[in-house]
């Protein structure tokens, strides 16, 4: 199996993920073939990226060390899958999160790539082994799962079928190191992989400190977002109890008795509905009114936030 040079990137479906994993594969000087079903959305897609690439350009924040006009041109599509995946090195799928549709389109590729490509899932939460088992391929698959809004937030997460060949988690590897990206090698699939499982720890004991009337909705956001969240950004938990004792032997000696006891504490998964799931909505809408319109101008926001962490980020480097 070859390593992927800079070469063909094919991604299937062109929505929100597939936009995004194109511009970062062009950003890395890769050429990018998009691929969609419904011609009206490539078309669309193209507009977007290059009002992203423009708009990232004039802020300063266009990554790699091609123009947004250099950039722009890499990118192009093609409405006929066998003729698409030709020189393609490596295939993103980004097709809607159902197993049905996206195992009909992992067949459809089966049946046409060769050896040596690597078919990737952008998949959030279905695992390798339900959606590439029984594929003549499947050496050659794996999931990446990236973040969004994946130009600010570099983390992929590699999560490889149990047949999936090492080099192949290897080469994928390399190829998100290569786009400036931040992945993580699963060594075996396991449900939310962990991104979310961490999310869900986090989503549950929040919801359970609102539910017993601990701490209202905005202030559990406020103990996130002005005290855990500020050394997240840069560093997880292990790095934090080791600089908060001298070293982590020494916080396991000093706290263990402590998180022992406040962990055997927490209550049962709760359910996400009914009155807490109300008093949470309220906060939420009080903040953000979840019409189309408010939630864009927040998710800008957002975005405008986090693209200065990545400068911050990437300044302190
Ligand atoms: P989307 O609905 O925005 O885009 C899906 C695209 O796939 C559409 O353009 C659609 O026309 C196209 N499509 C449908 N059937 C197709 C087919 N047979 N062949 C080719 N194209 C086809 O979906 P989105 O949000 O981009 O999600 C794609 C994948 O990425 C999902 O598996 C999702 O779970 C995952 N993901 C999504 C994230 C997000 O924040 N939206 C973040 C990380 C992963």
């Amino acid at each position: 199996m070859s390593r992927c040079e800079k070469g063909n990137i094919l991604i299937v479906g062109s929505g929100i993920v597939g936009r995004s994993w194109a511009i970062l594969f062009a950003s890395a000087g890769y050429r990018v073939i998009l691929y969609d079903t419904v011609h009206q959305q490539v078309t669309t897609a193209l507009e977007h990226i290059r009002q992203q690439l423009n708009e990232l350009e004039r802020n300063g924040n266009l990554r790699g060390t091609l123009t947004s006009k250099e950039q722009m041109d890499l990118i192009s599509t093609c409405s006929n899958l066998a003729q698409a995946i030709e020189g393609a090195v490596f295939i993103q799928e980004c097709v809607p999160e159902n197993l049905e549709l996206k195992r009909e389109v992992f067949h459809e590729l089966d049946d046409l790539m060769n050896d040596d490509v690597i078919l990737s899932s952008s998949t959030s939460c279905i695992l390798p082994s339900k959606l590439f088992s029984d594929l003549k391929h499947v050496k050659q698959c794996i999931v990446s799962h990236p973040v969004n809004p994946t130009y600010y937030i570099p983390l992929v997460e590699l999560v490889p079928h149990p047949e999936t060949h090492p080099a192949v988690l290897e080469q994928t590897y390399t190829l998100m190191k290569d786009i400036g990206q931040s992945p993580v090698k699963l060594a075996k699939e396991i449900d939310g992989f962990v991104l979310n499982r961490i999310q869900y720890a986090i989503i549950g004991e929040s919801w359970r400190l609102v539910k017993d009337g601990v701490l209202s909705p905005d202030d559990v956001d406020l103990v996130m977002s002005a005290g855990l969240g500020m050394r997240y950004a840069f560093m997880g938990p292990f790095e934090t109890i080791h600089l908060n004792a001298e070293g982590l032997k020494n916080y396991c000696e000093r706290y263990d008795e402590g998180m022992q006891r406040v962990l055997s504490s927490f209550g049962p998964v709760p359910e996400f509905s009914g009155e807490v799931m109300e008093k949470i909505n309220q906060t939420m809408s009080q903040k953000t009114s979840p019409n189309p319109e408010s939630l864009n101008a927040r998710r800008l926001w957002r975005e405008a936030h986090l693209a200065a962490l990545a400068k911050l980020k990437s300044d302190n480097k």
